[in-house]
């Protein structure tokens, strides 16, 4: 795996009102690598996450992607930052009304693409891409939740982003489907050199895909470091966290 620093975060702070979430968070996500957020509820991960992806910008602090600071970006100019990070929302909606094919071809159709059939080959790649080729035509409502997922996956990366982050991307799902997602998420690594930040509840799914965990605590890094030091790490917090008798075990 290289190091070269494909986010770099310094100093990051953010507040909601008078509820300070970010108090100051510098973390590197490498290129290529799979990084794993972990922490308590309402620590700030996915306040973090959007701050990656230019949806939240810090109050204080600094986010540079790929060397570029864009912290200070207009709205306009983020359009090239989602172009190389697109995000796998906690929700994972998917429009209802719309099929499986319209959907994932939405981000196209949104970033000007017209030409039909490069948007229908693009569709059909990301599809195979989450192994649900041949499915353009389904409507949301007919597929399972983990079906929804991979849909979901499947449009995040049709505008062939660099870096996807997932926001739990295993809730709601059976273990068995939680990891075939898990798989999906190592092939994106592995056949298509994304880099992926995961942010998950589930203990299981870190051993799996994560290169580096770091955990969060209180809008902190609190620590960081391989799966096996996160296993063999005598911090309370973080055996609780491992052997799922931290609080939050029942997400
Ligand atoms: N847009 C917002 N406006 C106001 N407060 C917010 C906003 N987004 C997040 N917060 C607050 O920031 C805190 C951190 O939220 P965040 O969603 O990052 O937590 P989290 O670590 O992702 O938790 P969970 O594991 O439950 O998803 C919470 O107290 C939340 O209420
Ligand atoms: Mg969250």
């Amino acid at each position: 795996m290289s190091k070269e620093v494909f986010i770099r975060m310094r100093g990051v702070e953010k507040s909601f009102g008078s509820q300070r979430v970010l108090k100051g968070v510098d973390l590197d996500i490498y290129r290529g690598e799979t990084l794993v957020l972990l922490g308590g509820s309402g620590g700030g991960k996915s306040v973090l996450m959007k701050h990656m992806t230019g949806l939240l910008q810090p109050d204080r602090g600094m986010v540079e992607l790929e060397g570029e600071d864009i912290s200070g970006l207009a709205e306009r100019e983020l359009a090239g930052v989602r172009r190389r990070i697109s995000m796998m929302f906690q929700s994972g909606a998917l429009f209802d009304s719309l099929s499986v094919g319209e959907n994932i071809a939405f981000p196209l159709l949104e970033g000007g693409l017209k030409d039909v059939a490069e948007i229908e080959r693009r569709v059909s790649d990301a599809l195979k891409i989450v192994r649900l080729a041949g499915q353009e035509n389904k409507m949301p409502s007919e597929l399972s939740g983990g079906m929804r997922k991979r849909v979901a996956l499947a449009r995040a990366v049709v505008e062939r982003p660099c870096c996807v982050l997932y926001d739990e991307p295993h809730a709601g799902l059976d273990p068995i489907t939680g990891d075939s997602i898990d798989r999906l998420i190592t092939d994106l690594k592995v056949d298509h050199g994304i880099t992926n930040v995961v942010i998950t509840h589930e203990i299981r799914s870190v051993f799996r895909i994560a290169d580096r965990v770091v955990f969060m605590k209180e809008g902190l890094v609190y620590w960081e470091g391989t799966p096996v030091e996160l296993r063999d790490s005598d911090d309370r917090l973080l055996t609780n966290f491992v052997e799922g008798r931290s609080e939050e075990s029942d997400l």
